[in-house]
C-alpha cells in the first residue's frame, strides 16, 4: 500500500515537470522554430520551403541529438546551425519535449 502512494506520487511530480517542460518548450517553439517549422511542428505555414522538415511527433532523443550537432557544428546548416547557437542546452530539451509530446495518428494505405 505505501509502495503504491510513493509510485503514484512520483508519477504525478514527473508528469508535472513534463508538462512545464513542454510549456517552456512551447514558448521557444512559437518565439523561434514557428517560422519555418510551424508551432505544431508541421512546416506548411505560408513561406516554408520542402527542405524545411516536419518536427511533430519526432522523438525527443533524437530531436536533442540533432540540435546538440547543430550547436556544436558536427552538423552545419546556414539556418540551423546559427537557431541552435542561441539556445541553451536545457531550451534544447524543452522544445525537443514540446515536438515529441504532440500526438499524430497514422493512417496506413490499404
Ligand atoms: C529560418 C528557418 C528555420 C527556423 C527558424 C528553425 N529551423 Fe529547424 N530547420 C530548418 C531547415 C531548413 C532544416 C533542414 C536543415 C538541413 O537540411 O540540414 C531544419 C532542421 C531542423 C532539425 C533537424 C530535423 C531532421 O530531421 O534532421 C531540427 C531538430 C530543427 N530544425 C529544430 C528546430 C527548432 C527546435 C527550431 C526553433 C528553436 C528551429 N528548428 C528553427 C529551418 C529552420
Amino acid at each position: 500500500m505505501k509502495f503504491k502512494i510513493i509510485f503514484i506520487l512520483v508519477f504525478f511530480i514527473s508528469n508535472t515537470c513534463n508538462a512545464e517542460e513542454a510549456n517552456k518548450g512551447r514558448e521557444i517553439a512559437e518565439n523561434i522554430c514557428s517560422v519555418c517549422h510551424g508551432v505544431n511542428g508541421q512546416a506548411n505555414t505560408a513561406g516554408n520551403s520542402v527542405l524545411v522538415p516536419h518536427l511533430t511527433a519526432q522523438n525527443e532523443q533524437y530531436l536533442i541529438e540533432k540540435l546538440k550537432h547543430y550547436k556544436d557544428k558536427t552538423l552545419e546548416h546556414h539556418q540551423m546551425s546559427l537557431i541552435a547557437d542561441m539556445l541553451s542546452l536545457e531550451d534544447i530539451k524543452n522544445v525537443a519535449k514540446w515536438y515529441s509530446s504532440i500526438k499524430i495518428t497514422v493512417q496506413e494505405i490499404e
